[in-house]
């Protein structure tokens, strides 16, 4: 992020040469072929310092690089002065330049390693604190609802990061969960979502947690309305409020203006961003759901990683590898897409957390400073839980007409052993398989053989894979909080990571605001169709027919 294109580089342009003269011949079938020790380079075991239980394979063998092309890939993260900015988050920086904003969701899980300055660093811990305290009193039934009840379901209303963290986090973490509690969210504003969820929620025991950092979000602050309507329809008096809403948010007169009561708030600060603040008092949920100390085990596990990416040179920085390698396939390779395959049920919310988290981020087409790029930035990123999506879109994964980079995650060791673990090794065997299968495909001469000599060439040419599809593997013992805590923080540092390389702010944006602009203007001119102006025909034309059809 040197003030230059990425284009400009010279890694880059060495990266473009390379590219043209040899992408037709990296071929993954003959470089394992060439290389025995191919997987031993190009895989790496990852352990938490602190903790040796905390660990994860890295297998990166199947992708479509050699030792050169890495070595240039690093050299281009090199000049692009990775390193420097990584120091400069680190060091409380301001480096989110729009907005003149700090970006430390590091210091939300520090506990005390990194000296940092930033104004609220230090209180970190106090809001920790606070959540445990909170937490323990919602989870040993201390806290009681205003007909003395304890709580049995938290609803917590946010969107966005305020929204897809917890979600995610609660999913993943399930095994951990008290199961007589249960945990709901409540994200969009289509009033189905508040609805269907409240049908499950009994007034008299049921905590609302108002999770927004501006709380302004008109989606969170209508649907927390709603909610407190809801709940006053039974408690009556407002005085109860206080026992049933808590707020997490950055904006103290907001939340008092609602009528939350200050004791239960749960601060935070600018420096968090929204997609990066589930470890913040955003996580209060995920807190409540699992218990303090397992929250606590996640934020050290993202410390963990954290110290990793800040302390490894660059060689063995498996943030810094994934990213790398991602760049080599958006850049170069053309590739539009990354999918997030988890062969793990509870991570089944992991790609729709990281779509938030890598495309808000990374989906920029000016650099920091204001030059529009000529190259492509941030991937869509898309996914689900296997083995579901191999009876959906693996097909075109496969054999369709485009390169999907894709990363496979598994636990070794089941939560849920069941059958005696006959479950999980057929899993597994999918797990292993489907990287195979994508990396070395099947020839037209194995597909010959196998149908024998009757067969239509057209059938033989539909069921040769061509393979050569890149994948990284991760593999880890088992999903506990700590190990869950390093994996996001991987993918946070990659993101990070490949924005630095494409020289552009990850932590704002500025795209979502345009349409919220919009909606505020059209909401005040849905009444009557003689109110609708100012629109294209098509606009036009589609509010003319919403007000001709709606019966409200
Ligand atoms: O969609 C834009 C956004 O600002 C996200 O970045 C954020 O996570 C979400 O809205 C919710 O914002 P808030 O927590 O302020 O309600």
């Amino acid at each position: 992020m040197s003030g230059r294109l990425a284009s400009e580089y010279n890694a880059w342009k060495k990266l473009q040469q390379t590219y043209d003269a040899e992408h037709s011949r990296i071929i993954l079938k003959d470089l394992f072929a060439q290389d025995p020790s191919r997987f031993a380079k190009f895989s790496k075991e990852y352990v938490d310092t602190t903790d040796k239980n905390t660990t994860f394979l890295l297998d990166y063998s199947k992708n479509l690089i050699t030792q050169p092309i890495l070595d240039t890939l690093l050299s281009l993260a090199r000049e692009a002065e990775l390193e420097t900015y990584r120091d400069k988050m680190f060091a409380g920086e301001h480096i989110n330049t729009s907005e003149d904003r700090a970006v430390l969701h590091v210091a939300l899980r520090n506990f005390d390693d990194f000296k940092i300055r930033e104004a609220g660093a230090d209180e970190v811990g106090g809001v920790l604190a606070h959540i445990k305290e909170f937490s323990e009193a919602i989870r040993s039934g201390s806290w009681k609802g205003y007909t003395g009840k304890t709580i049995n379901t938290i609803v917590n209303i946010g969107i966005g990061g305020s929204d897809l963290g917890p979600v995610m986090v609660t999913e993943a973490l399930k095994h951990y969960a008290k199961r007589d509690l249960t945990a709901l969210f409540v994200s969009n504003i289509d009033g189905t979502h508040l609805a269907e969820t409240l049908r499950l929620c009994d007034p008299e025991r049921t905590l609302f947690i108002i999770a927004s950092k501006t709380f302004t979000t008109q989606e969170t602050i209508t649907n927390a309305e709603s909610a407190r309507d809801w709940f006053l329809a039974a408690a009556k008096d407002k005085a109860h409020v206080a026992k049933h809403f808590v707020a997490l948010s950055t904006n103290t007169k907001a939340v008092t203006a609602f009528g939350i009561d200050q004791a239960n708030m749960f601060a935070f600060w600018d420096w968090v961003g929204g997609r990066y603040s589930l470890w913040s008092a955003i996580g209060l949920s995920i807190a409540i759901y699992i218990g303090y100390d397992n929250f606590e085990q996640l934020l050290k596990g993202a410390h963990g990683m954290d110290k990793h990416f800040k302390e490894t040179p660059l060689e063995n920085n498996l943030p810094v590898l994934m990213a790398v390698i991602g760049v080599w396939y958006n850049d170069f390779y053309g590739a539009q897409t990354h999918a997030l395959l988890p062969y793990d049920q509870y991570l089944h919310k992991f790609a729709d957390y990281f779509q938030q988290g890598d495309m808000e981020s990374n989906g920029k087409f000016v650099t920091k400073g204001g030059q529009r790029v000529d190259y492509q930035t941030g991937p869509i990123i898309w996914g689900a839980a296997g083995t579901n999506g191999q009876h959906s879109f693996y097909q075109l994964v496969h054999q369709g007409t485009k390169l999907i980079p894709a990363d496979f995650i598994a636990p070794a060791t089941s939560h849920n052993p069941i059958a005696h673990s006959k479950h999980h090794r057929i899993l597994l065997s999918n797990f292993f398989a489907q990287p195979e299968a994508l990396a070395f495909g099947k020839t037209e001469s194995e597909v010959r053989k196998e149908l024998g000599s009757g067969a239509s060439e057209a059938l033989v040419k539909s069921k040769v894979f061509e393979g050569n599809r890149p994948s990284n593997s991760i593999m880890f013992p088992l999903m506990t909080p700590r190990t869950l805590g390093a994996l996001l923080a991987l993918y946070e540092h990659k993101i990070f990571t490949q924005g630095v390389i494409w020289g552009i702010n990850s932590f704002d944006q500025m795209g979502v605001e345009l349409g919220k602009v919009l909606a505020k203007n059209i909401l005040s001119q849905l009444n009557q169709p003689s109110d609708v102006t100012g629109h294209d025909t098509s606009t036009t034309g589609l509010i003319h027919y919403y007000q001709k059809h709606r019966k409200e």
